[in-house]
């Protein structure tokens, strides 16, 4: 493994890397949206500290855990409104359409690779998307800007037209994963020859098995993070340091 602490030394080994690479993966977790106004999850001073995520379970047999998964939901919607793609959505789908970087995996529900024009069919939400919500009964969609006043004038979870419970589109603890997302993901992470892991503290599976998947299969690892992860000695080159600022000249345009 080598390690790279140096901002313009990071950008010319990943400049070397891209060069050489037939097809790209980038997997991306909360690190990428930070500089967005997005908290990340294991920061000490996340907001997720304050509005913890409620575990899937308790979501489902407890009215009173829904009204409060909700209630955190809505609060952690309002410190991120209007979040705008950070300058690694930006290098991204410019990787994307130089034709290097394939598929985007992402562990992150923000919605802001496709924000930042990187096509959908492309982007594997393996956790969800957070912009909207589903009816766990019968799967149909329902809208935030519908079930936020419902919410707020009744104060309880609230309930689809089949009678079932409606969650954010996201996947809680103890959720099943979604499928098709997995397999997308496991196919993706077969078919490159880098895998760009980045912002990521790869401590949640199975999402963290990919990196390791790509690896065995062949590809290098690049891991782009700001702290040391549990992979750091599996990858090939890690690039520690911030990832807007290592991102920035590979983004759609020049900073100003
Ligand atoms: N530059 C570099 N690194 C950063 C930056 C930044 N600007 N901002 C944050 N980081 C790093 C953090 O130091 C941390 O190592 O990004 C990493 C984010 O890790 P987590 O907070 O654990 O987020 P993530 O890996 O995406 O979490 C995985 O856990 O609870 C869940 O479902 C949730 O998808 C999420 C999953």
């Amino acid at each position: 493994m080598v390690l790279i602490e140096n901002v313009e030394k990071a950008q010319e080994a990943l400049r070397g890397h891209l060069r050489v690479c037939d097809s790209a993966v980038a997997f991306t977790g909360a690190g990428l949206s930070t500089e967005c106004g997005i908290p990340d999850f294991r920061s000490a001073d996340s907001a997720w500290r304050r509005h913890p995520p409620i575990p899937f379970k308790d979501f489902v047999d407890d009215p009173d855990a829904r009204a409060l998964a909700w209630r955190r939901k809505f609060a952690m919607d309002d410190l991120t409104a209007g979040a705008q793609p950070g300058r690694g959505h930006r290098a991204l789908t410019r990787l994307m359409e130089d034709g290097i970087v394939r598929s985007i995996v992402t562990q992150n529900i923000d919605g802001l690779h496709q924000a930042a024009g990187a096509p959908a069919d492309r982007i594997v939400e393996l956790h969800g998307n957070g912009g909207y919500a589903t009816c766990l009964s019968c799967g149909c969609r329902h809208e935030l800007k519908d079930v936020r006043p419902r919410f707020e004038a009744s104060g309880a979870a609230p309930e689809c037209a089949c009678g079932g419970a409606v969650k954010s589109a996201t996947v809680a603890f103890g959720q099943k994963m979604p499928q098709e997302a997995l397999r997308r993901a496991r196919a993706a992470s077969l078919d490159c020859d880098l895998f760009l892991a980045i912002g990521t503290s790869l401590v949640v599976y199975p999402a963290a098995a990919f990196p390791v998947l790509a690896k065995e299969n062949g590809a290098a690892l690049v891991i782009v993070n700001g702290e040391a992860t549990p992979l750091d000695q599996t990858a090939d080159l890690v690039l520690r340091g911030d990832i807007g600022a290592i991102l920035a000249p590979f983004a759609l345009h020049a900073e100003k």
